[in-house]
């Protein structure tokens, strides 16, 4: 519940977003031991596989007993009906009700074999996928989607699709494709896009901080889901953040000390090799290094470590004496990843 300007509570349901590399079940279970205020998590995508191929590695994200505390959605990305049905019959016999369709991966790897947000610019596909697909699921369905490949005016194609199918819900994350993560999210599409949707809807993109989001719930009356990534990756007291309108949170820097020693302790245990470790860590803290004062100068040292003794003196001297937290909540720099990773 949030307290809005004209003073009334009004509820909202928050999604944690799939980050592919970094909202894994790992991450996910340790953020609900030490953070409030997600609803569900989306996981990152899993490709589909003929029968043959499936087996419980492939699903490792998902499995039950690998995930604690959060409850998950499992998303499925690829453009063959056959595979689908089956990794969605998998998901079901897992236990999962809902699961989600990725129609928004911009890589041009992913793209061009006509996956993810590749199939945009082909609506008869998409119905004919879903005319496939749909009735033959025992779960039911989300999609999240970007409002086109190369064009925003896809979306308008595919609005009338998306309506004749009973969705659980259809994120819309308003970038195009090919615009990657630069460039501004096309709110006025969005807006545009309400209007003609009968299927419940949820907003996705750059919500990095509390007026952001006050300003979207403003401007979207209408919407009441919510799904954030790279926010919460940054800073993850976003979600008590949006929920209680407090942007001071007492002991912040301790707590996230905590969150962030017990995630280099899992990856510790899970990766193989000082390298990776240290790897894995540096790409969190690309996120983290926004959310603390002098947060760029951290940054830079860290981007230069070797060795995991020179990593745990580093991060341990700061986290344990000089790191402030930026208490707005509010990074100083807008977050754009890089281009070539596989969003
Ligand atoms: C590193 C990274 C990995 C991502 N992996 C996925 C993914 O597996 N599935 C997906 O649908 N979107 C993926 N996305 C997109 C995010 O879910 C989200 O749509 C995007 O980051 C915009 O939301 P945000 O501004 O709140 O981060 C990824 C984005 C990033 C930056």
């Amino acid at each position: 519940m949030i307290l809005q300007h004209d003073n009334s509570v009004k509820p909202f349901f928050l999604s944690l977003a799939p980050l592919r590399g970094f909202t894994n079940a790992l991450y996910r279970n340790l953020y609900a031991v030490h953070f409030q205020g997600i609803d569900t998590a989306i996981a990152p995508f899993i490709n589909t596989l003929s029968a043959k191929q499936i087996n419980r590695s492939h699903i490792k994200d998902i499995l039950p007993e690998n995930n604690h505390g959060m409850s998950v959605v499992p998303q499925i990305i690829g453009n063959d009906s056959e595979g689908f049905i089956q990794l969605a019959t998998m998901c079901h016999d897992l236990g999962f009700d809902t699961v989600n369709w990725n129609l928004g991966c911009p890589a041009p790897m992913v793209a061009n074999k006509r996956r993810g947000s590749g199939l945009l610019p082909h609506p008869e596909s998409i119905e004919a996928f879903l005319d496939d697909v749909l009735p033959r699921i025992p779960t039911r369905l989300s999609i999240k989607t970007r409002i086109g490949r190369k064009k925003k005016e896809e979306i308008f194609k595919l609005l009338p699709i998306f309506n004749q199918y009973p969705l659980v819900e259809l994120i819309i994350h308003p970038r195009t494709g090919v615009q990657m993560y630069t460039g501004e999210v096309d709110l006025s599409t969005f807006e545009e896009c309400l209007p003609l949707l009968k299927i419940p809807v949820t907003y996705n993109g750059d919500i990095h901080d509390y007026d952001s989001f006050v300003k979207l719930r403003e401007r979207f009356k209408t919407v009441s889901r919510w799904l954030i990534g790279r926010g919460v990756l940054s800073n993850p007291f976003l979600p008590e953040i949006l929920r209680s309108g407090e942007e001071n949170i007492p002991r912040s820097v301790e707590r996230f000390k905590n969150f962030h020693d017990d995630l280099f302790e899992a990856y510790r245990a899970e990766l193989s090799g000082q390298s990776h470790l240290i790897d894995k860590m540096k790409s969190y803290w690309l996120y983290f290094f926004r959310s603390f004062e002098n947060g760029e100068i951290l940054f830079k040292k860290i981007k230069k470590i070797s060795t995991l003794k020179k990593y745990e003196d580093i991060t341990g001297n700061f986290l344990g004496g000089d790191a402030i937290w930026r208490c707005s909540g509010r990074p100083a720099l807008s977050i754009h990843p890089s281009n070539s990773a596989c969003l």
